[in-house]
């Protein structure tokens, strides 16, 4: 698979690859994420979702420099469900870059990467909960997913449909979250 181009690319940038996370991984990305958040909040989630059935270490990316994990981002199966049908799409979250690497593109071309991945996976479509700033450059939109029922309902959640169609013309549809995600509602 062609790596992304990098939203900015300065001289001092380091070269960074992506890839789908190794058993080798999990410290480091546990880490990044303690360095990225302000709370254990996410590196509890990434941890839990691991441990959901469900978990698939292909959806699992990351992003590469000289050998050292600095950034990753964790797609996870999510069910939108209707009387008709069930749609196995994926929720984004959490996405992190170490801080000594943010604002260099690196987050960008990692979740462009993973969107990529995904849909050769066949995954129809991914929601996401965050800064419509931030997740509008990659086509996130609210307006796919105001109709569907979901314990995030707000501007910030937002759909993004990788096979066309699949949300625009939902209704009555409810989105069901891995377990893990409960606990970040606590
Ligand atoms: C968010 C994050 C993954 C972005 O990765 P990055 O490599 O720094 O981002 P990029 O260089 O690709 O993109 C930079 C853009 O992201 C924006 N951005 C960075 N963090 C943001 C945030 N928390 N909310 C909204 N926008 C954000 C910057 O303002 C910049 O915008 P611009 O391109 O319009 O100038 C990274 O900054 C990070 O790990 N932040 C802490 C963890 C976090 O908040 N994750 C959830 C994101 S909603």
């Amino acid at each position: 698979m062609d790596e992304p181009p990098f939203a900015t690319q300065r001289p001092e940038d380091p070269e960074v690859s992506f890839r789908s996370e190794k058993p080798g991984d999990i410290e480091q990305i546990h880490d990044l994420h303690i360095s990225a958040f302000e709370t254990g909040g996410e590196a509890r989630l990434v941890r839990d979702l691991r441990h959901e059935k469900a978990f698939l270490p292909g959806m699992s990316l990351v992003a590469v420099a000289d050998k050292n994990i600095i950034g990753h981002v964790l797609f996870s199966p999510l069910r939108i469900i209707t009387k008709d049908l069930e749609i196995k799409a994926a929720a984004l979250a959490p996405v992190a870059v170490l801080p000594a690497f943010q604002g260099r593109g690196i987050g960008t071309s990692l979740i462009l990467y993973g969107l990529k991945t995904l849909g050769s996976l066949g995954v129809p479509c991914v929601l996401v909960l965050g800064s419509p700033a931030y997740y509008q450059r990659f086509g996130f939109d609210h307006s796919l997913v105001k109709h569907i029922d979901s314990p995030y309902q707000s501007e910030a959640f937002m759909g993004l449909e990788l096979q066309n169609d699949v949300l625009k013309t939902l209704r009555g549809a409810k989105a069901v979250y891995a377990r893990a995600f409960e606990a970040l509602n606590d």
